[in-house]
């Protein structure tokens, strides 16, 4: 009997080509990640077609690499895991059927995860005793979600973004003060320079809901502001617009997580995704939480962007589980959190 159960994990979602081997869930034998960003930065954002083509041509280096990394062969493998949702579908279908080859060839089980429940996983590996019941905000260039994560795979929706996801909101807003792409982490580094209270901009939240989400409101509001001041010739402080926009986003993410906490009465709170790698939000979320007494996990900025040790996590507990994909797994564009294909 094999003491130790290793996962061989693929990604390939949006823009990166990753595969890492995890074991037990919890401990990270390799971590690749290949990079299209500087591809994609000439066009102002991520090209579907040339994300593909891009997977296609890194995917075999990038898994041989994990594996040697990891000083393991194929053989010493338990389990083939990959994304198969949701993501840009030309993208999804390089890792999903690169996966089946090789678990197929292989003579291993294959298991297919789900892109958001890897983002929470990637808490587990530098948070051992993270356990279920806990809050969780997700929080990534195509997602907002705010959930209850009931057991290991098993998520009650709070609330999420009715229209841009937080990332979009800083990749976009990003374009339009001339920062570029990816703005996330730009508009992060400018911030630090800038006044947070110079611009006072609308809440980016709905009305609807408590625990939705909104900030397509927010976005128009910077760009109204931008137009303003170039019909009167005002001159754009970047920084202070970038810090002005960065606290709104953060103070009504925090505030949605919070209330949460209190109304359900969780004691635990996780972040992930993209987003939760920027550090005013790190630093706004984490003093909330403390003044509360809540305990909160956030994974080391590389674990927080796309990569394949979450998914390596997540597919351990399915595993455990007995989770096992058929060979006719396919990619799910748009599958939803909690939501099970095939
Ligand atoms: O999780 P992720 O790598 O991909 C998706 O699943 O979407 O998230 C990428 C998003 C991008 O929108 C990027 O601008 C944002 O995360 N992001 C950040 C930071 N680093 C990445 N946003 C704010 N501050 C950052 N430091
Ligand atoms: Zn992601």
């Amino acid at each position: 009997m094999k003491d130790n159960i290793d996962i061989l994990a693929i990604e390939s979602s949006c823009d990166e080509t990753a595969a890492a081997v995890v074991r037990n869930g919890r401990e990270v034998l390799s971590n690749v990640i290949y990079s299209q960003i500087d591809m994609h930065t000439v066009y102002g954002g991520v090209v579907p077609e040339l994300a593909s083509r891009a997977h296609i041509e890194k995917i075999n280096p990038v898994i041989e690499k994990a594996l040697s990394d990891a000083g393991m062969t194929l053989d010493e493998i338990d389990a083939v895991a990959v994304t198969y949702g949701p993501g840009l579908v030309g993208a999804l279908l390089v890792g999903v059927a690169e996966a089946k080859a090789i678990a197929w060839a292989a003579g291993k089980p294959l298991i297919g995860v789900h892109h958001i429940e890897g983002h929470i996983s990637a808490n587990y590996i530098e948070h051992p005793d993270l356990k279920p019941p806990y809050l969780g905000l997700i929080v990534s260039g195509g997602h907002t979600h705010l959930v209850i994560v009931k057991d290991w795979a098993d998520f009650e929706i709070l609330g999420r973004t009715v229209d841009d996801a937080a990332g979009e909101a800083f990749d976009k807003v990003a374009r339009a003060i001339g920062l570029g792409y990816p703005g996330g982490p730009k508009i992060d580094r400018v911030a630090k320079a800038g006044n947070p209270d110079a611009i006072v901009f609308p809440r980016a939240k709905v009305n609807k809901s408590v625990y939705d989400f909104s900030f397509s409101g927010l976005k128009s509001a910077v760009l109204n502001y931008l137009n303003h001041a170039a019909m009167t010739g005002e001159k754009v402080d970047q920084a202070d617009l970038a810090a002005s926009f960065q606290k709104s986003v953060v103070s009504v993410l925090v505030e949605h997580t919070i209330n949460a906490a209190r109304e359900h009465g969780i004691r635990q709170v996780a972040m992930a995704g993209g987003v939760a790698s920027n550090s005013a939000l790190r630093a706004a979320m984490q003093a909330a939480c403390d003044r509360e007494g809540l305990s909160l996990a956030i994974p080391s900025p590389i674990y927080c962007t796309d990569n394949a040790v979450m998914i390596g996590v997540a597919a351990f507990h399915e595993y455990e589980a007995g989770t096992r994909s058929g060979w006719d797994l396919n990619a799910v564009p748009g599958l939803r959190l909690g939501e099970r294909g095939k």
